[in-house]
This record gives structure tokens, C-alpha cells and sequence, in this order.
């Protein structure tokens, strides 16, 4: 079994695949608005959020020049990247605050997926 390694501030944790193709991340009752977390599986750093009562799983790069996104600042469904302050829509993945940015560059998420108790990813 193979074992990935999630990182968040201060926090790390052991990534099990449980079966198939299924990755548990996190217990559900954990999940609060405010959580916050990185998971680095097969190299890909995924940023599993919850905020309004809503779950998104998303690579954890900025679609603008690659910065991580775990500092983002949430704000009315949109994220705010810290390093130029272009907002991301929740929904969408799309730009807000900036005219004439790329529709192809845009958040890129994740399907959550649910087995028990546990939220995961299918990879
Ligand atoms: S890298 Fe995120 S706004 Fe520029």
C-alpha cells in the first residue's frame, strides 16, 4: 500500500489509498468552515477547503503565475491569491477582479468523493 504525505500549518499527516482508486483525506466530522488543508498525492499538491457550509478539493496552485493557494483569503466565494490579489471564484474557478483574464485559466478542482465517514479524492 502506498502512503502520501499531507501538510498544513504544522500539521502532517499519513495519506492512505483505501481501496481501488479512492483516497481518504479527512473524517467529515472534521470538517468545519474554515478547514484548511494540503494534501501532496503522487506529486500533485491538492487544497481541500471548506467555507459557507460548501467543500472543494482544488490544485493548490494559483491559475495565475503558480503560487499556493492555502494562504488565499476567502471572501464572499471567492479566494484571494496573496501574492497579486486576483480573486477566484468558488463556483466558476474563474477570475473576478481582473478584466480580460484567460477563461482557460482558471481553478482546477477535484470531484470529493464519500465512502463512511470519510471525505477522498478518486485518483
Ligand atoms: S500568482 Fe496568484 S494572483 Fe498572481
Amino acid at each position: 500500500m502506498r502512503a502520501f504525505t499531507a501538510v498544513s500549518a504544522g500539521a502532517i499527516k499519513v495519506i492512505k489509498k483505501v481501496s481501488g482508486s479512492f483516497y481518504s483525506l479527512e473524517k467529515l466530522h472534521r470538517l468545519v468552515d474554515g478547514y484548511r488543508q494540503v494534501f501532496n498525492i503522487g506529486g500533485r499538491s491538492l487544497l481541500l477547503i471548506q467555507e459557507d457550509g460548501q467543500r472543494y478539493l482544488l490544485e493548490n496552485r494559483c491559475p495565475h503565475a503558480g503560487h499556493p493557494l492555502h494562504d488565499s483569503t476567502y471572501e464572499n466565494g471567492s479566494l484571494r491569491c496573496p501574492l497579486h490579489g486576483i480573486q477566484f471564484h468558488l463556483e466558476s474557478g474563474l477570475a473576478l477582479n481582473v478584466e480580460n483574464f484567460p477563461v482557460d485559466k482558471c481553478l482546477m478542482f477535484f470531484r470529493l468523493s464519500y465512502r463512511d465517514n470519510e471525505i477522498g479524492v478518486m485518483l
